[in-house]
Parts: C-alpha cells; sequence; structure tokens
C-alpha cells in the first residue's frame, strides 16, 4: 500500500493508473477503521482495479466540538488494517492540505428536503461539512466508484444528491451495514462505548428488528414510541427519533399509517448512550 499525504503526488499516481485504463474505486473514512469499512475496501477491490481510501477526521462535519475532539484516532492499527486488505493507497492528508483556505464552509449545497429531518434536524451544519469534504475528496481522487456505508444512510442520500448537484460522473454503491454477533451496528464511535454500554447499545437492533416484525399491524406512532421506550427504558439517555421514511426519498411516514407495503421503506434511529451519539437503520423489505 503506498500512502501520500499531499496531494500533488496522490494525483501524480493515480493518473499514472488511469493512463494504464484501469478504473478508481475510493473509500472515504475518518479512520478508527472497522469491519464495516473494511468490507467496502473489499467490495471496491472486487469493483475497481484500484482502491484508493482516504482517512480524514473532517472538522467541519461535527457540530459538537466535544464529539471532534473525542473522535478516536487509531492510525497505525487502520495502517495495518489497509495492508492486510490489500488496499493500494491511502490519502492520509492534513486539514490544511485538504483545507488551504481555512474551514470555514464557504459554500451552500442545496440540499433541500434531506438536510431538514432527522440528523439534518439534529446535527445542524453536519451535512454540509460533509458534502464539503467529500466535495473536495471527489475533486482530488475522481474515483470511478464511491463506497459508503448504509449505516449512514441519510448520509448516503445526500451524498447522491450531492454527486448529482456537482454533475460528478462517479458511481455510487452502498454496501450493508456490518454488525457485531449481538446485532450492534459497526461504527467507530463503539470505541468510546464501556463494555457494558456496548451491551445495552445493542437494544438499538432489537427495537429495529421489532418495527420490522410489527410493522403489518401497528401504526407508525406506535410502533417508534414503543421503541423510544424500550431504548430509554434500557441505558440510552436521549433518543434523538425513532422513524419510518420512504427508503428513497426519506419522506417520514404521518404517525397515523400502518408502514405499507406498497414501497421500499427504512426504519432509522439517532440515540445516545451516554455522552455517544449512535444511528443505525434497517430497511423494511
Ligand atoms: O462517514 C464518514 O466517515 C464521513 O462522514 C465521510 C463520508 C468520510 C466524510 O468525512
Amino acid at each position: 500500500m503506498i500512502i501520500f499525504h499531499e496531494i500533488g503526488s496522490l494525483q501524480d499516481h493515480i493518473k499514472k493508473e488511469r493512463q494504464k485504463g484501469k478504473t478508481i474505486g475510493f473509500v472515504p473514512t475518518m479512520g478508527a477503521l472497522h469491519q464495516g469499512h473494511l468490507s467496502l475496501i473489499s467490495r471496491s477491490r472486487q469493483e475497481a482495479d484500484v482502491t484508493v481510501c482516504s482517512i480524514f477526521v473532517n472538522p467541519t462535519q461535527f457540530n459538537d466540538p466535544k464529539d471532534f475532539e473525542k473522535y478516536p484516532i487509531t492510525t497505525s492499527q487502520d495502517i495495518r488494517l489497509l495492508i492486510k486488505a490489500e488496499t493500494d493507497i491511502l490519502f492520509l492528508p492534513s486539514v490544511e492540505e485538504i483545507y488551504p483556505k481555512g474551514t470555514q464552509v464557504d459554500v451552500h449545497y442545496d440540499l433541500g428536503y434531506l438536510e431538514t429531518i432527522l440528523e439534518g434536524a439534529h446535527r445542524p451544519g453536519h451535512f454540509q461539512g460533509v458534502c464539503q469534504v467529500v466535495h473536495r475528496l471527489l475533486d482530488i481522487v475522481q474515483p470511478d466508484t464511491l463506497f459508503l456505508g448504509q449505516k449512514d444512510y441519510q448520509q448516503c442520500l445526500v451524498l447522491k444528491k450531492l454527486i448529482e448537484l456537482i454533475s460528478s460522473p462517479t458511481h455510487v454503491i452502498i454496501g450493508e451495514t456490518v454488525r457485531e454477533e449481538n446485532g450492534l451496528a459497526m461504527s467507530s464511535r463503539n470505541l468510546r462505548l464501556s463494555d457494558e454500554e456496548r451491551q445495552k447499545a445493542t437494544n438499538i437492533f432489537q427495537v429495529l428488528s421489532a418495527i420490522k416484525t410489527q410493522r403489518n399491524n401497528k401504526t407508525v406512532a406506535e410502533l417508534t414510541s414503543a421503541a423510544e421506550k424500550t431504548l430509554l427504558n434500557n441505558g440510552f439517555s436521549k433518543v434523538d427519533y425513532v422513524a419510518i421514511a420512504d427508503a428513497e426519498t426519506l419522506e417520514l411516514l404521518p404517525p397515523d399509517q400502518v408502514p405499507p407495503n406498497s414501497k421500499p421503506l427504512v426504519a432509522l434511529v439517532g440515540a445516545f448512550m451516554g455522552e455517544v451519539r449512535l444511528i443505525d437503520n434497517t430497511l423494511l423489505t
């Protein structure tokens, strides 16, 4: 694996690979890598000739400065994992390399409705920061295919919208959420949980599974309020949302509706275990 810290040398290398007719797959990350990231690397290795992974903890997407300060950094371990996974290129830039003019968000991405709900509503500015960095990374790497994880469901829709807004030719592939044996979705933030909290956090998966099995005989309000109660009774300190939405548009279903079978739906949760905010989702198909 070749590690690049600078844009110029990364682009020179990618250009040479392209001249040989090779396709480029790109897995952007913020490090603290786990099996979820590695499954995207493996997917990229299947689909593209050259796999580029980036590790960059993007300051502009943290609406909570404490969350940024505490974001886990495990770079040496990440490098070992990426070598083992046979990643071709790691891009490990500094903040100055990505934002030479400073980190202020100077472009507004018109994400419309998508930015007004769920993660968008609870983390103001978050998706603007995500778009800012992914736009920059796409400009640098110019991948044929971008690999994203389904765990960040709303982010996947936002980034598809970004690609449309900037008329990028990059194709998006979404990899399924990878879970621990007990159902907990793999997340870099899990590193901040104690063993006990990690065990309690599996309740997110339990409530999502319950919504899936009970969707045909309960209303959205009944399903989501039962899920919220279960989370609060099992160690979660705050529930930002439990929601059921159209899987393609993320339009929220009305509370009095029984989720219809006629269209793809997704159930989503955002909740705090202590100070750590966790998200997860499941498709209701
Ligand atoms: O999902 C993430 O890790 C980040 O939001 C991303 C896409 C790497 C942008 O910083």
